[in-house]
């Protein structure tokens, strides 16, 4: 899915959670935030958001026993591994990185449990 602009959720990216939607939020929230501010306080409280909504979202999968939990958790992991090799100010390539990513995940695997969980 494209990168929208202005960064911003939108319902095109509806998992039919209402938690995990309004998770998904905070994460588009977090990655405008760091491209509008671009100090390392955005770039760790973003961490923060992607870190707690991986852990929340994998909690959910392995309740309901969902399949994939595994190779989802890894794609978690390895988004987690790309922030954190991050430094602040973050490159516009990193950003545009980011971004992508997670319009990408959340179609792409996030609506795999849909139904599911
Ligand atoms: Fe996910
Ligand atoms: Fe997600």
């Amino acid at each position: 899915m494209k990168i929208p602009a202005p960064f911003a959720w939108s319902p095109e990216f509806s998992t039919s959670y209402d938690n995990i939607d309004s998770e998904h939020r905070t994460l588009f929230n977090g990655l405008f935030a760091l491209s509008e501010f671009n100090t390392q306080t955005q770039l760790n409280a973003a961490i923060e958001v992607f870190s707690l909504h991986f852990h929340d979202e994998q909690g959910q999968m392995k309740r309901a026993k969902f399949a994939g939990t595994k190779e989802h958790t890894d794609l978690h992991n390895g988004f987690m591994d790309t922030l954190r090799g991050w430094n602040a100010p973050v490159s516009q390539k990193q950003l545009k990185d980011g971004m992508a990513w997670l319009c990408n995940h959340i179609p792409a695997e996030d609506f795999k449990y849909k139904g599911k969980l």
